[in-house]
């Protein structure tokens, strides 16, 4: 079996991670594919359109992130099953992401950084962690870890999801139904979602404008949103009229609508917005090496599939 390697500028440290826990395998780099016929197995990281449709002995495809939207989209994409990465330490580090993103928030850290550039010794009033909601849109591998850590810091969780949920000590929500009583108890919106046809956009003004604006005084002035799904699932010229009208009081974005975040975004200069390029949990490469080899074997041996994601859910 040959295995092909598409990853981007990160192609040869995929590649090389497989070629070490498995130099026996056939592992060829994107775009040196070979014989196309040869490729029975893939690993893809946003994989040019058409790519996949290209190779007429394709048996399965495995992604390098959780997130599979960058394999989805392809038109032309044949039938053949599709693994996401799933991965403690990516969940970690999602998780650390998360905790810090809502603690920075939650104790004014923006602003405090804006008082230290003007030696400004000022104190703000910061409520109880118990007081502040954290609303966590997406219930999955990662949604779930985040809400048990921010159990822990003391937070109140909410959560929302397509399918009803049993999350301990998770006040849970699901599908259209739910939303407006999810969004109405939320002061921090955190978005784990993944990128479909029903979460496209979902991030908008009339989102926004159903968050929490009561129950948080003494602290938090306002909503506030972080998001680390998929920057499609946000419209960032509403998240900025948000942020100039003070309905919502400071974000943090690791998504983008077009990544990189163009110059010319004012998302860039916003006091209370903190930017990250996409790194909230990076997938190891050693670690998706292992992980697609084991895919690819259990494959190969008939054995079934975890992880597999379901095309008609886009997830
Ligand atoms: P999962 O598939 O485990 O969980 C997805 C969750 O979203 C589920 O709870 C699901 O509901 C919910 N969901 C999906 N569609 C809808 C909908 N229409 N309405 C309400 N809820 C919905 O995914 P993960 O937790 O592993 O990952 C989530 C996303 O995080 C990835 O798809 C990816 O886009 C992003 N990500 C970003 C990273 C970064 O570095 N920024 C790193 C890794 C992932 P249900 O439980 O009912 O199925
Ligand atoms: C992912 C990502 O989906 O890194 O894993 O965005």
């Amino acid at each position: 079996m040959a295995i092909l390697v598409v990853g981007g500028k990160r192609t040869e440290l995929f590649a090389d991670a497989m070629r070490q826990a498995a130099p026996a395998l056939d592992i060829r780099s994107h775009p040196d594919t070979g014989r196309p016929e040869d490729i029975e197995y893939v690993l893809a990281w946003h994989p040019p359109a058409g790519l996949m449709a290209s190779l007429p002995r394709l048996r399965l495809i495995v992604s390098v992130g959780a997130g599979v939207d960058h394999i989805l989209r392809d038109p032309e994409l044949p039938d053949v099953p599709v693994v996401r990465f799933v991965d403690p330490d990516l969940t970690d580090r999602m998780t650390a992401y998360v905790a810090m993103s809502v603690l920075t928030h939650h104790r004014r850290m923006t602003e405090f950084r804006t008082q230290q550039d003007s030696r400004t010794w000022h104190y703000l009033p910061e409520a109880a962690a118990r007081d502040v909601r954290v609303g966590i849109m997406g219930l999955g591998v990662l949604g779930t870890a985040a809400a048990a850590t921010l159990r822990g810091l003391g937070y109140t969780v909410r959560g929302w999801s397509r399918t009803a949920k049993t999350v301990p000590d998770v006040a849970c929500f699901a599908g259209e139904a739910g939303l407006d009583d999810f969004l109405a108890g939320t002061d921090i919106l955190v978005v784990l979602l993944p990128l479909t046809a029903d979460t496209r956009g979902l991030i908008d003004a009339r989102l926004l404008s159903r968050l929490s604006r009561s129950g948080r005084d003494p602290g938090l002035p306002g909503p506030v949103l972080i998001n680390a799904g998929r920057g499609g699932l946000q419209v960032e010229t509403d998240i900025l009229a948000a942020l100039d009208a003070g309905t919502l009081y400071a974000a943090s974005l690791d998504v983008f609508e077009t990544e990189p975040l163009p110059d010319t975004s004012r998302l860039w200069q916003h006091p209370r917005v903190v930017i990250t390029p996409h790194c909230a949990a990076e997938s190891n490469p050693v670690a998706i090496g292992r992980y697609a080899i084991a895919a690819f074997a259990a494959h190969r041996d008939g054995r079934p599939l975890a992880n597999l994601v379901d095309p008609r859910r886009g997830y």
